[in-house]
C-alpha cells in the first residue's frame, strides 16, 4: 500500500514523479504529495488524487532534477493534508516518504517527545524521519550512517525514500518487507514502488532486496546491508510495455482488463499446454514433482480474491491428486500456531507478490522446513522471490483495484498444477486428462463469446442499481465464484453481498429472501444442476429476484429466473473461469451505473503491503 516514485537525473523530475504516481494510484489515492529540491527543499502535499494536487500547482515553478513523490493509503491518520507524505524533519532539512507501518512508533515517538519534539502529523513516518535526524544530530554522523543506526530500532514493514537539502544530488531509500525497484538509466535514476514509473525510460532495474539501504545519485548507485557492507546490483530486464498499463480506449482499466481475458488466459497456457500432445510443461512444478506427488498434504495461503482462486484449486486438486488439501487465510495462518509437518507442500497465490500477510506466511513456513511454491502475476515480486519455485499467471499489469484478469489466471494455472500432479500420480484416467486439456485449450475462444454479450449484463445492471442487497449461491466448484461475484459486487458497486453455498442458504441466509433481495445462481449444467433448480425454487416462493448464470441450451431455469445469462458448454472443472467473466461484468455495470469509482473504490489498495 502506497505507492513511492522518484528521480534524479538531467530529466525535469516533477512530471515524471506525477506520472508515476499516477500509475501507481492502484497502491492508495488517499492524499498526494511530492518533495522536490531546486537550491531549497520544498514539499507540496494534499488530501485527495494525484490530479487534484496536480491541479493545485499549475502555475507554481516545479522544476528540479531531483525529487520524491507518494500517493497514500491512510494506516496512522486520517487521510488529510498534514497526514500526506513526504514529512518533513524537524530541523526542515529532510524529506521524506514511507510505505509501510513503523510498529513501535509509539515507543519512538515517546522518546522523541521527552526530547522536546513537536509532531505535526499524526503519522508514523514523521515520528521515524525526526528519529533519523535526532541520531545523526546526536553522533554528528551522515545521514546515511543515522539511518542505518534508526532502522535496528525499527520494527515493521518500510520502503522510504529521503531527501536532503544539504546533499541535493542524492536519495536514500531503505527496504524491509515493501517493494523498492531502482530504474537504471544513463546517468539517471528512477524509483517505485513497481516498474511502471520508468517503462518508457529504461529496461534495466534493481530489485532492492529486505535490510538494503540505496545511496542513489544519478549516475551511481551504492547498495549496502545494515552492516555497512557494500552489494552488489543484480540488474534485471523488464518485460513490460507502456501499452499493457494504459486504457487502450476502455472507459476503465476494470473493463479493459475482463475484456483481456481471453488474450490473458491465452498467455498462462502459452508454451505450457500442449493438448494434442497430452503435454503440460511448467519448469518449476517439474523441479518439485517428487514433493508435490508423494504430499501428505498441501496447504494454499492467499488473501482475498485469489484466496478464492485457492478454494477452487482445494476442490481441483483433491478430486484430481487425491491429496488432502487445506485453504488458510494467510493472515490467520501467519498468527496461529499452524502444524507443518514434513512432506507438506505450501502454495501461495498472490496476484501482486507483495500482500504482506501472505509473505510472512510463507517465511514463517518456509522457516518450518515447508516447500514454498508461489503462484504469483507480478514478476520479481516478494512472494516469487521468497518462494523454492513457482509459476507465473502472466495476466499482464493489473491496475484496476479489484481483481479480475488475474483471478482467472490464477484459476487456469492451478487447474493445470493440478492436473501435472495428477497425471504424474496416474491418478486421473487418461482420458479424463486429455478432455480437460483441450477444455483448457478452448477456454479463450469461450470466453470472447461471452464478452460479445456483455451488453446484456448492462441491461440487468440497470435493472438492479437500487438494490442494497444481494446474496450469490453456487454448489459445489460453483461455490468459490460465488464468493468471488459477491466480493467483486461489494468493492466496486459497495453493494453489501453474501456468497454462500446454495444448499446453506436454508441454514439461515434464507431469512434475508423477500422481494427486493436480488440472488445470483452461478447455476451451470452439471451434477448437482437438479439441486441448484430446487433451490431456485426455494427463492422464487418466497418472492425472490433470481439471476441465474447457465449454461447455453438450459430450458428449465429461463422459465422461472427473472434475469438468465448463458456460458458456453464446458467441463464442470473450467465452467467455474467462464461464469466468473459475467459476474465481473454485473460488478462492473452496477457500479458505473451507481457512479462509483471502480478502478478506485473507496478504501482499498491493489498491493495490500500493511497487515
Ligand atoms: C479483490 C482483490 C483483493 C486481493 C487481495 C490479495 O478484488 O483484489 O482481495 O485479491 O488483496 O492480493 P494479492 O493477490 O495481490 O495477494
Amino acid at each position: 500500500m502506497c505507492g513511492i516514485v522518484g528521480y534524479l537525473g538531467p530529466r525535469q523530475a516533477y512530471p515524471i514523479i506525477i506520472t508515476g504516481l499516477k500509475r501507481q494510484e492502484y497502491r492508495g489515492y488517499d492524499s498526494t504529495g511530492v518533495a522536490l529540491i531546486n537550491n531549497d527543499l520544498t514539499v507540496y502535499k494534499k488530501k485527495g488524487k494525484v490530479t487534484e494536487l496536480e491541479q493545485s500547482l499549475i502555475g507554481i515553478d516545479v522544476s528540479a532534477h531531483i525529487g520524491i513523490g507518494h500517493t497514500r493509503w491512510a494506516t496512522h491518520g486520517e487521510p488529510s493534508d498534514k497526514n500526506a507524505h513526504p514529512h518533513q524533519s524537524a530541523s526542515g532539512k529532510l524529506a521524506m516518504i514511507h510505505n509501510g507501518i513503523i510498529e513501535n512508533y509509539n515507543q519512538l515517538k515517546q522518546e522523541l517527545l521527552n526530547k522536546g519534539y513537536q509532531f505535526k502529523s499524526d503519522t508514523d513516518t514523521e515520528v521515524l524521519l525526526n528519529f533519523i535526524e535526532e541520531i545523526q544530530l546526536n553522533n554528528q554522523c551522515t545521514l546515511e550512517e543515522a539511518l542505518r543506526i534508526a532502522l535496528k530500532r525499527v520494527a515493521g514493514a518500510y520502503v522510504i525514500l529521503i531527501l536532503d537539502e544539504n546533499n541535493p544530488d542524492t536519495i536514500i531509500a531503505a527496504r524491509k518487507g515493501s517493494p523498492l525497484v531502482i530504474g537504471i538509466g544513463k546517468g539517471e535514476h528512477f524509483l517505485g514502488s513497481d516498474a511502471t514509473p520508468m517503462l518508457e525510460y529504461t529496461k534495466e532495474v534493481v530489485y532492492v532486496n529486505d535490510y538494503e539501504i540505496a545511496i542513489i545519485k544519478a549516475d551511481e548507485l551504492i547498495l549496502k546491508n545494515l552492516g555497512n557492507e557494500r552489494q552488489t546490483p543484480y540488474i534485471s530486464k523488464l518485460d513490460l510495455e507502456l501499452a499493457a498499463i494504459e486504457k487502450g480506449g476502455f472507459e476503465h482499466f476494470m473493463l479493459k482488463e475482463i475484456f483481456e481475458q481471453p488474450i490473458t488466459i491465452y498467455d498462462c497456457l502459452r508454451g505450457r499446454l500442449d493438448a494434442a500432445a497430452g503435454t503440460i510443461t511448467m519448469a518449476g512444478v517439474q523441479k518439485y514433482i517428487l514433493e508435490l506427488t508423494s504430499a501428505n498434504r498441501i496447504i494454499i495461503l492467499a488473501c482475498g480474491t485469489s484466496w478464492h482462486a485457492a478454494l477452487l484449486a482445494e476442490y481441483v486438486i483433491e478430486e484430481l491428486c487425491r491429496i488432502p488439501v487445506e485453504v488458510d487465510y494467510a493472515s490467520e495462518f501467519r498468527y496461529r500456531n499452524p502444524i507443518i509437518a514434513q512432506g507438506d507442500v505450501i502454495i501461495a497465490i498472490s496476484q501482486s507478490g507483495e500482500t504482506a500477510d501472505t509473505l510472512v506466511a510463507i517465511e514463517k513456513a518456509k522457516e518450518a522446513g515447508a516447500i514454498i511454491f508461489g503462484v504469483v502475476n507480478v514478476v520479481g515480486s516478494s512472494i516469487a522471490r521468497v518462494s523454492h519455485a513457482g509459476a507465473y499467471t502472466h495476466a499482464g499489469p493489473e491496475i484496476g483495484v479489484a481483481s479480475t484478469k488475474a483471478f482467472t489466471a490464477q484459476l487456469v494455472l492451478m487447474i493445470m498444477i493440478a492436473l501435472k500432479i495428477a497425471k504424474e500420480k496416474s491418478s486421473i484416467s487418461h482420458q479424463r486428462y486429455s478432455h480437460l486439456l483441450f477444455e483448457l485449450e478452448d477456454l479463450p475462444q469461450k470466453v470472447e463469446a461471452i464478452l460479445k454479450n456483455a451488453d446484456e449484463l448492462k441491461v440487468i445492471a440497470e435493472k438492479y442499481k437500487d438494490v442494497s442487497d444481494a446474496l450469490y449461491l453456487g454448489r459445489g466448484y460453483n461455490f468459490p465464484i460465488a464468493l468471488e461475484g459477491a466480493l467483486k459486487l461489494k468493492e466496486v458497486s459497495y453493494i453489501h453481498a453474501e456468497g454462500y453455498p446454495a444448499a446453506e442458504m436454508k441454514h439461515g441466509p434464507i431469512a434475508l429472501v423477500d422481494e427486493k433481495l436480488p440472488v445470483v445462481f452461478i447455476a451451470t449444467r452439471d451434477e448437482s444442476h437438479g439441486k441448484i433448480v430446487s433451490n431456485i425454487q426455494e427463492i422464487k416462493a418466497r418472492k425472490g429476484k433470481v439471476i441465474a448464470i447457465i449454461t447455453e441450451g438450459d430450458e428449465i431455469i429461463p422459465g422461472m429466473a427473472d434475469d438468465v445469462f448463458f456460458v458456453p458448454p464446458a467441463d464442470e472443472i473450467v465452467a467455474p473461469l467462464l461464469s466468473t467473466i459475467p459476474l465481473q461484468l454485473l460488478s462492473y455495470y452496477l457500479g458505473v451505473a451507481k457512479g462509483c469509482d471502480v478502478d478506485k473504490p473507496r478504501n482499498l489498495a491493489k498491493s495490500v503491503t500493511v497487515e
